[in-house]
C-alpha cells in the first residue's frame, strides 16, 4: 500500500522572511529552490501573502520562471490572487485562509464558507489547466465538502498534531481524514509544522502523496545548509514509510 512515492514540496517563504527583514536583496528565495531541487525536493511551495510579508511579485514570476520541477502557489481566494495565478500559471494552486494579523497559516479553509464563491475560483483555476488543492483540516466534513466544490486534491492540516505529536487523536483525525479523501477520489498532500522529529508518523499515512514543509526546513539550514535540510528530511520521510 505505502508503494507510491512521497513527495517533498519545499516551502521556501522563510528564506524571504529572512531577506525582507532587512529589506535586502539576500538570502534570495529563488536560489534557495534552486539548491532544494538539486537536493531531492520534488516541488517548490510559495505563498504569496496579501501584505507581501516575505514572498513578493517578483519571486513569484522568477519561481515560474526558474522551478525545473513544479510550483505550487499557496494563496487566499481574492480577486487580485486568482489574477495573479491565471497569469502566472504555477502548476498546482493550494487555497489557504488567511488572515493579516497571523503569524502562519492557523486553521484550515472552511470550506463551507462561501461554496458558490470557492466553486467558481476552483474552475477558473482547472481551466487554466492548474491543479488545485485546498488546505483543510483533518475533519470528515471539510473532506466532504471539498470533494463538493470540484476540488481534485486537498491539503490536510499537521498543525494540531505538530502541537501535540504524542497523542492519539491528531493521528488518528489524520490517518481518517487521508483514507476517506482517497476513498473519495481526492489526491491527499500535508503539511505544517512538520519537522525530521514529528515528520515520520504523517509520512507513514500511504494515503498521503504529497508534503510541504517550510519553516523546519530553513530552520536546520542555518546550522547543516538547504540541501542536507532537504535530504535529512527525505531520509526521515522513507524511513517511515519503509517501517510501514
Ligand atoms: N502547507 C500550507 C498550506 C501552509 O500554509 C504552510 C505554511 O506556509 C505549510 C504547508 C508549511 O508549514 P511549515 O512552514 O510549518 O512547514
Amino acid at each position: 500500500m505505502t508503494t507510491i512515492h512521497q513527495r517533498l514540496y519545499i516551502n521556501v517563504d522563510h528564506v524571504a522572511t529572512i531577506r525582507q527583514a532587512r529589506r535586502a536583496a539576500e538570502p534570495d528565495p529563488v536560489a534557495a529552490a534552486v539548491a532544494c531541487e538539486a537536493a531531492g525536493a520534488d516541488g517548490i511551495t510559495a505563498h504569496l501573502r496579501e501584505d507581501r510579508r516575505h514572498i513578493i511579485d517578483q519571486d513569484i514570476d522568477r519561481l515560474a520562471r526558474t522551478v525545473t520541477t513544479v510550483l505550487n502557489l499557496e494563496m487566499a481566494n481574492t480577486p487580485e490572487m486568482v489574477e495573479i495565478a491565471l497569469r502566472v500559471r504555477p502548476y498546482q494552486v493550494t487555497l489557504v485562509p488567511e488572515r493579516r494579523e497571523e503569524v502562519t497559516t492557523e486553521g484550515g479553509l472552511d470550506v463551507t464558507r462561501d461554496p458558490a464563491g470557492l466553486m467558481a475560483t476552483i474552475a477558473r483555476l482547472q481551466a487554466a489547466g492548474i491543479l488545485v488543492s485546498l488546505f483543510i483540516d483533518p475533519d470528515e466534513r471539510m473532506v466532504r465538502a471539498s470533494r463538493d466544490l470540484g476540488t481534485t486534491a486537498l491539503e490536510l492540516h499537521t498543525g494540531t498534531y505538530a502541537h501535540h505529536p504524542t497523542d492519539e487523536m491528531p493521528r488518528r483525525a489524520l490517518r481518517m481524514a487521508a483514507a476517506l479523501g482517497t476513498s473519495l477520489g481526492l489526491h491527499v498532500h500535508a503539511g505544517h509544522g512538520l519537522t525530521v522529529a514529528n515528520v515520520g508518523p504523517v509520512a507513514a499515512i500511504p494515503e498521503i502523496e504529497e508534503l510541504n514543509i517550510g519553516h523546519a526546513i530553513v530552520g536546520r539550514a542555518v546550522f547543516i545548509g538547504i540541501a542536507a535540510a532537504v535530504r535529512e528530511m527525505r531520509v526521515a520521510m522513507d524511513a517511515a514509510r519503509a517501517s510501514t
